[in-house]
């Protein structure tokens, strides 16, 4: 990949999202962590070092070797990275005495390229607490803020940018200019990274990639797999073979309906209903991780199945993306907890001896999107919320049955159709409900009924890491309340999930 910029992570909350600014300015661009220089550094134009939790004055801050970098490509180094450059360039670097945490405002910006068209005054956005007393040798500076006299400067001769604040974050006004001026304007990059060239060229890497091979691939309704499929096929054609798993956990219709959308998009797919074989292995299944474990067993079964039946299956598609990929710098060294073991489907056995291909490697989500788009899928599988991979076998708390997916279908569809119906479903992340392992008391009619109630939830979310819930208006929720009771025999109680995550989660398993 030519016309590259790199990421350099020190760790810090913001780092992919001056990737996906980068990415926003059709540029394109890696992250990488800051001691693992790429052996390809050559072909990188630009660098970018990325803020980070540590203080450069403490033992255990990152300090890498730049020699290879400093003076010789285009640098911007934002916050943690200005301030590694001052202080190991002859500058100094102290603890702050004032707050510098949020809006401020740029003063005294002085006439350089890097704030073309940046108006004096323009709010940005601060999170540190060291600060740059004396600049880098050779540094001249280009602006201040109130609060913080060293707010950027240059190096001239070194063709270096620091800022203190950081132009990845909305609340930076002027941000994308100023990227975009070191990006094209100081580092020459051309603006080419689109979803119609990404496609081209993936394409053309593909076929070369595969020539007469097959490939098979496990569609879930998802789309990541649907993209990463349409796009295998425009290379290969035929010789892809998907596999689409009714899991028997599906919503509503899902099975038959993507099924059909799939056959029509012109994908080579085989719909394979191994319900029975999920629900077998799920009954008496209470604990939420074993109900993963299980449905991710069944699904490799299943699938490995499948694939023998494909003769002379070479590769195994696959629709990872990027944010699966980067190697994340942790601010505390150690792992982290296992909280839920999201990635129940985590592969094949490894005597199948597929060579893995991955279209949608170096892709953040809303770029899969737009790349979907421009292949011509529907709006409606693009925008589709995030269902999990063990689909309503976590949304039914305690053992699985047959009876209870069949409740949980007839609610969950009542739910997503009235989003559908009052114009929300798009103003919101992700929704479903999940059947609760408690009965209450009720009356209808004049009888008393002792029956199942259901929580429904619906999350404003970027990437489900974190998550709010929804302010649905009262209406919607009396109207789909009322509607869920009245049609769905069994259930005589409807409740709305206001919890934010964290602490909880967004599902209940
Ligand atoms: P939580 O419940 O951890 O969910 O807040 C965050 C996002 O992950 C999805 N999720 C899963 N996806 N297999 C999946 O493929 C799983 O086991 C799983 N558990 C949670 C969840 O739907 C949400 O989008």
């Amino acid at each position: 990949m030519q016309n590259n910029v790199l990421i350099l992570d020190f760790g810090s909350q913001y780092t992919q999202l001056i990737a996906r600014r980068v990415r926003e300015l059709n540029i394109f661009c890696e992250i990488k962590p800051y001691n693992k220089l790429p052996e390809n550094l050559e072909e990188f134009k630009a660098v970018i070092l990325s803020g980070s939790p540590f203080s450069t004055l403490s033992e255990e801050a990152p300090h890498p070797d730049l020699s290879r970098i400093k003076g010789h490509k285009p640098m911007l180094a934002i916050c943690y990275g200005a301030q590694y450059i001052a202080h190991f360039g002859g500058g100094n670097v102290a603890p702050s005495n004032t707050r510098e945490y949020g809006r401020a405002k740029l003063a005294h910006i002085q006439a350089d390229p890097f704030f073309k068209g940046v108006q004096p005054d323009s709010q940005v956005w601060m999170s540190h607490s060291d600060t740059i007393q004396q600049l880098p040798e050779g540094a001249e500076l280009l602006a201040s803020t109130h609060d913080v006299t060293n707010a950027a400067y240059k190096i001239a001769s070194q063709n270096i940018y620091g800022i203190q604040f950081h132009p990845e974050v909305y609340h930076t006004k002027e941000g994308t200019t100023i990227l975009r001026n070191f990006l094209v304007d100081i580092a020459g990059l051309e603006q080419n990274w689109t979803p119609d060239a990404f496609v081209e060229t993936t394409v053309a890497e593909l076929k070369e990639e595969i020539g007469n091979d097959k490939v098979i691939l496990g569609l879930s309704g998802g789309v990541d797999s649907t993209v990463a499929a349409v796009l295998l096929h425009k290379a290969i054609g035929n010789h892809l073979h998907c596999i689409f798993v009714n899991n028997g956990l599906l919503r509503k219709n899902e099975f038959e309906d993507v099924l059909d959308q799939y056959e029509h998009m012109g994908l080579n797919v085989k719909g394979v209903d191994a319900s029975a074989r999920f629900l077998d292995a799920l009954a008496g299944v209470e604990d939420p991780e074993a109900k993963r474990k299980a449905i991710g067993r069944v699904f490799i079964e299943v699938f490995d199945d499948e694939a023998h039946k494909v003769e002379d299956a070479r590769w195994l598609g696959q629709g990872t993306i990027y944010p699966d990929r980067i190697e994340s710098v942790s601010a505390t060294g150690g792992p982290s907890a296992t909280i839920k073991s999201h990635h129940n489907v985590g592969g094949l056995p490894d005597y199948m001896k597929l060579k893995v291909v991955e279209p949608l490697k170096m892709l953040f989500k809303d770029e899969v999107r737009r790349v979907g788009a421009s292949l011509g899928i529907p709006d409606e599988r693009l925008g589709r919320h995030p269902f999990p991979g063990p689909g309503l076998g976590i949304r039914i708390l305690g053992e699985v049955t047959r009876e209870k997916v069949a409740i949980l279908q007839e609610v969950d569809h009542i739910f997503i159709r009235g989003l559908q119906e009052w114009g929300l479903y798009d103003k919101v992340w992700q929704a479903g409900a999940m059947l609760l392992p408690v009965n209450s008391v009720g009356v209808m009619g004049d009888e008393r009924t002792y029956e199942k109630c259901v929580a429904l939830r619906a999350v404003e979310s970027t990437d489900g890491m974190t998550a709010d819930w929804v302010n649905l208006p009262y209406d919607f929720l009396q109207k789909t309340s009322n509607d869920i009771i009245n049609k769905v025999p069994g259930v005589n109680r409807v409740v709305y999930d206001i919890s934010s995550k964290p602490p909880a989660t967004i599902e209940w398993e």
